[in-house]
């Protein structure tokens, strides 16, 4: 059975997988299941597989070829999952070589969205956030690029939406509201 597909996408490290991870628990004690899928895990065990990367922060620097076919294929196998899904993936990547689409036509094809969720704050968080991790290899962007980019986003959004039909809600993770993020996912999901 085809379930609702809600994508979530945010510039890396606006904190779009916690604000996930915490609405899925929210959801789950109210009786409401969300699967959640990560786009990027599809594309870097493909990748892996392939023998193209190591590091899943490696994949924004393949050729565009290589992100291409490899979207391709995550797209294909996410787009098969029955069930109401929430796909944490990217608006669009920033590589070397420019913006790249994370849902080209092909991609929405395949996922068809019911909604687009953009998680935004503001560029100092984001930037603190990412250096404050060190699990991953996050890019060192200063406010101007941040800003950019999440303007970027809000760009291609409106595209995917005059596309499929879906709405596109943005939500806002600030510092010390999280628990607010999560209340207005949960509210948008539920
Ligand atoms: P992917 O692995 O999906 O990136 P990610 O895991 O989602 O990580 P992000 O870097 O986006 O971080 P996040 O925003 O989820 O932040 P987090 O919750 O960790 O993507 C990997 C790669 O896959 C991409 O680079 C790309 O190459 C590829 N890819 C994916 N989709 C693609 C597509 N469609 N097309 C092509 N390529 C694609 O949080 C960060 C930190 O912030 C944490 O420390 C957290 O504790 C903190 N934090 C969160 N919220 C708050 C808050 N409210 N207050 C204070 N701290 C907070």
């Amino acid at each position: 059975m085809p379930g609702r597909k809600i994508i979530i996408t945010g510039v890396p490290g606006v904190g779009k997988t916690t604000v996930i991870n915490e609405s899925i628990l929210r959801l789950k004690e109210e009786g409401v299941d969300f699967q959640s899928i990560s786009f990027g895990s599809f594309m870097f065990e493909m990748a892996v597989s392939k023998g193209l990367v190591k590091d899943r922060d490696d994949m924004r620097k393949l050729s565009r070829d290589e992100q291409k076919h490899l979207q391709q294929l995550a797209a294909a196998a996410i787009g098969k999952i029955n069930g109401d899904v929430i796909i944490d993936t990217h608006a669009s990547v920033k590589t070397p070589k420019g913006y790249l689409a994370g849902l080209p036509e092909w991609v929405l094809r395949e996922l068809k969205p019911d909604v687009f969720v953009i998680v935004e704050t503001d560029e100092d968080q984001i930037l603190l956030r990412r250096l404050s991790d060190m699990t991953r290899v996050r890019d060192v962007d200063g406010f101007r690029a941040l800003s950019e980019h999440q303007e970027f986003n809000r760009a291609i959004a409106a595209a995917y939406a005059m596309v499929t039909g879906c709405t596109v809600k943005i939500i806002k993770n600030p510092d010390h509201l999280l628990d607010k993020a999560v209340s207005d996912m949960v509210n948008l999901l539920r």
